[in-house]
């Protein structure tokens, strides 16, 4: 058993924190932000995130045994832990492609004061290559060490993720203080390698490369298949059948051949962007630039769904009533951060569109971001005298809409697909006007 603690009790820490205790740790999580901390101590998750609550309040439970689990927001506690997680945010700059690593930085710096000779901090953040070498030296006149040991949880999976993920990485120095570090972390993660998961040891760039190079594989993915998308909108081929034929070749595989609006969220975005930034100051911009054009697909999809969703209403937004299925970036998750919905509903307003937008857990924040849309939490109300119907990001309860019983709630029968998960021919013999992206 570890003692260890979490700094940053966003996404990413609660889960980790959560799941480290569930794995038998004691575990402090720390953050600034003392609502946070509050609702976390109550077993309030501050996000949707599948079984994430079930996990803190079993952890805290009051049953006899000493807690495993504290969030607090004074880093003094921190000093009872021997390896210190950093989970902070990395966002984009603004105005710029690269990540600001304000939070990284000031998450090192609150440690120093704590950290004991033997002591490990583990980077979890996803940073630039060249980060993790920067920070060891801050960290090493303290006594301790610095691995980098990459996240890759999906919200609304992050839980399973997290305790089951499909590899740990760690990036080590090298010599003695690599090994300790590795057996550190070995320790930590013992019920996940036990149950057979990878573990790869690799250098701090190799390691903080996996992470970014992953990602974007997976935005690669998605805008190649987006880009074939617009091919059968030039040619009229259906883009989710040509998906299903070349996702049989296992070398290519079926996953992540989604076609239709494309991707969002805190990370694929911006850590393409901030991939192709760094890649600048190391001189290898070439090597990424393909990267420019994966995210010019991904945002053309967006500025498409619009035109989509115009023609359905005979060209003009005005006086029409544009109701959207979904807020959040993708189903299961309630961040809208960079969501490929809310920017088509955005778009649309602007166009003179009566805009509603409903969603079963995204709707608060959507309206934080964007206060002039208007919101329904009720999907059968937010049908009502709908003159067309875009469902953006595919909740299962979207997916199994009636072309029957939606029909009765509209005034118009118009729908676009921008996940392509409707059957086509159910929706048309049902007297509605189908439209995809990608699809005759
Ligand atoms: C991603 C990575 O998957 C994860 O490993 C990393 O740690 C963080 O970034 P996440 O942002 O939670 O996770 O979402 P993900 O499931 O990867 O989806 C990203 C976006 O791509 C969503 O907007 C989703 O709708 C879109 N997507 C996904 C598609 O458009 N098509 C697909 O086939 C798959």
């Amino acid at each position: 058993m570890s003692t260890i603690s979490v700094i940053g009790c966003g996404y990413l820490g609660a889960v980790h924190a959560a799941a480290m205790a569930s794995l038998g740790h004691r575990v402090f999580g720390v953050d600034v932000d003392e609502r946070k901390i509050a609702a976390l101590s109550e077993a309030r998750a501050p996000f949707f995130e599948p079984g994430l609550e079930e996990l803190l309040a079993s952890a805290q439970s009051d049953d006899g045994t000493p807690a495993r689990l504290t969030f607090t927001t004074d880093i003094a506690d921190a000093a009872e832990a021997t390896v210190h997680f950093v989970c902070v945010g990395t966002p984009q700059r603004r105005g710029e492609f690269a990540a600001d690593l304000t939070y990284v930085d000031a998450a090192v710096e609150s440690l120093l004061p704590v950290l004991k000779a033997g002591d490990l901090v583990v980077g979890k953040s996803t940073v630039p290559v060249g980060t993790a070498e920067r920070l060891a030296e801050i960290i090493r006149p303290t006594g301790a060490e610095l691995a980098w040991n990459p996240e890759f949880l999906r919200e609304g999976h992050a839980v399973d993720d997290t305790i089951t993920p499909d590899r740990l990485v760690y990036g080590v120095p090298g010599g003695e203080a690599g090994e300790q570090a590795t057996a550190a972390l070995d320790e930590v993660y013992r019920t996940t390698l036990d149950a057979g998961t990878p573990r790869l040891v690799a250098d701090y760039a190799t390691a903080e490369l996996v992470k970014t190079a992953a990602n974007s594989f997976l935005a690669t993915k998605i805008s190649f298949i987006n880009a074939m998308a617009e091919l059968c909108e030039a040619s009229g081929a259906d883009v989710t059948l040509l998906a299903d034929a070349i996702g049989m070749d296992d070398r290519i595989g079926r996953k992540f051949l989604n076609a239709g609006l494309g991707f969002g969220g805190g990370c694929l975005p911006k850590d393409i962007r901030a991939f192709m930034a760094r890649a600048g100051e190391l001189g290898a911009d070439q090597a990424v630039a393909f990267l420019r054009e994966i995210d010019s697909i991904n945002m053309r999809r967006r500025v498409r769904m619009v035109d989509l969703a115009r023609e359905v209403v005979n060209g003009s937004f005005i006086g029409k009533n544009i109701t959207v299925l979904g807020a959040a970036f993708k189903p299961d998750s309630d961040d809208v951060r960079d969501s490929p919905a809310l920017g088509v509903a955005g778009l649309i307003n602007l166009q003179g569109g009566t805009v509603t937008v409903t969603d079963p857990e995204a709707t608060d924040n959507a309206r934080r971001l964007f206060p002039d849309l208007g919101y329904e939490a009720d999907l059968e109300t937010a049908l009502r005298g709908a003159d067309a119907v875009l469902l953006l990001t595919e909740w299962k309860q979207y997916r199994e809409l009636h072309p029957e019983e939606v029909g009765e709630l509209v005034r118009g029968r118009a729908i676009v697909d921008g996940r392509n998960v409707l059957d086509p021919a159910e929706w048309r013999a049902a007297g509605w006007t189908y439209r995809a992206l990608g699809r005759p």
